[in-house]
């Protein structure tokens, strides 16, 4: 099995928008309004949710009518929210195809066809032409991928000179491997985090500049531990990322939770901007 097909099995299922959408009307109410917003709780694929996306998108500062570009888009949820809330267009690629048939389906759910389309591709070979995109993020993908030069490379290529690209995610920690399962990775076959020495090494190879790069823990992991204390009493929350990935959700993110408390993971927001 290849590194993709690998990333794809622990990602896939089937019926993910039905399970979205049930959930979101059994705790809303059947007349409730699919929007990004709602459905918010459910599609931003990622640790802390919306609020991080909220977090790299002051990074980021898309703007109305940009094309925007979301480099493992996953199901969608940030570029629904992000075109929603700003008035630009956003471009999705993800390697999962059950997740990018599940973003389209939300995407037509809310309304948001106009203003998000999904593309089926790899990160490391992205469907699209060069000096393309105004903006581009990225958030927790590139965990997923041992060639971390030819994914800053490829985010390099396809946005226009000058235009910045915004990236959240996990790099390796100083005291050993996360404990898996993990959300990205149910084994360390497919988890691939890299130390700050090694981004910033493989980012300058691509050719970026580096305008920031932040190491968030002091600030988000306080959060993540009382988030942890609550799912190890209560269990999810209804709207949960569980209604993605399954029951196993809990113990993987509890997981990911304890790498970060102990010094395994470390989460980073990094902004890049392309040589004019
Ligand atoms: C943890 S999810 C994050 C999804 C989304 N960025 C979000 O925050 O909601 C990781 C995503 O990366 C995608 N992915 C992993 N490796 C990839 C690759 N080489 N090319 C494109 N997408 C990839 C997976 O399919 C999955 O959707």
């Amino acid at each position: 099995m290849t590194d993709g097909a690998r990333v794809e099995d622990h990602y896939a299922s089937a019926g993910i928008a039905e399970r979205i959408l049930g959930a979101l009307w059994s705790a809303n109410g059947l007349d409730s309004a699919v929007t990004p917003d709602a459905l918010a709780p459910l599609d931003h694929f990622h640790g802390r949710g919306i609020q991080a996306t909220r977090e790299l998108v002051a990074v980021l500062g898309p703007q109305a009518d940009e094309e925007i570009l979301d480099i493992g888009s996953g199901i969608g949820g940030p570029a629904r929210w992000i075109a929603a809330t700003f008035g630009c267009r956003v471009t999705g690629v993800d390697l999962t195809p059950e997740f990018c048939a599940a973003a389209r389906e939300l995407n037509r759910a809310t309304a948001m066809e106009d203003r998000v389309r999904i593309l089926e591709g790899n990160a490391l070979a992205l469907p699209l032409p060069d000096d393309t995109f105004d903006r581009a993020y990225s958030q927790n993908v590139v965990m997923n991928i041992a060639d971390k030069r030819g994914f800053y490379a490829e985010a390099l290529r396809v946005v226009k000179p000058g235009a910045v690209v915004a990236l959240s995610n996990l790099m390796a920690g100083p005291n050993g491997l996360p404990h898996f399962p993990v959300p990205w990775a149910s084994t360390a076959a497919t988890s691939f985090l890299s130390t700050e020495e090694e981004t910033r090494a493989d980012i300058a190879a691509a050719g970026f500049e580096i305008l920031s790069f932040r190491d968030t823990a002091f600030e988000t992991v306080p959060k993540q531990t009382a988030f942890r204390r609550k799912l190890e009493s209560e269990g999810m929350p209804p709207l949960g990322m569980q209604v993605l990935m399954g029951e196993r959700m809990r113990e993987l993110t509890i997981n990911s939770i304890r790498s970060l408390e102990e010094g395994r993971a470390i989460p980073v927001e990094i902004l890049l901007r392309k040589p004019a």
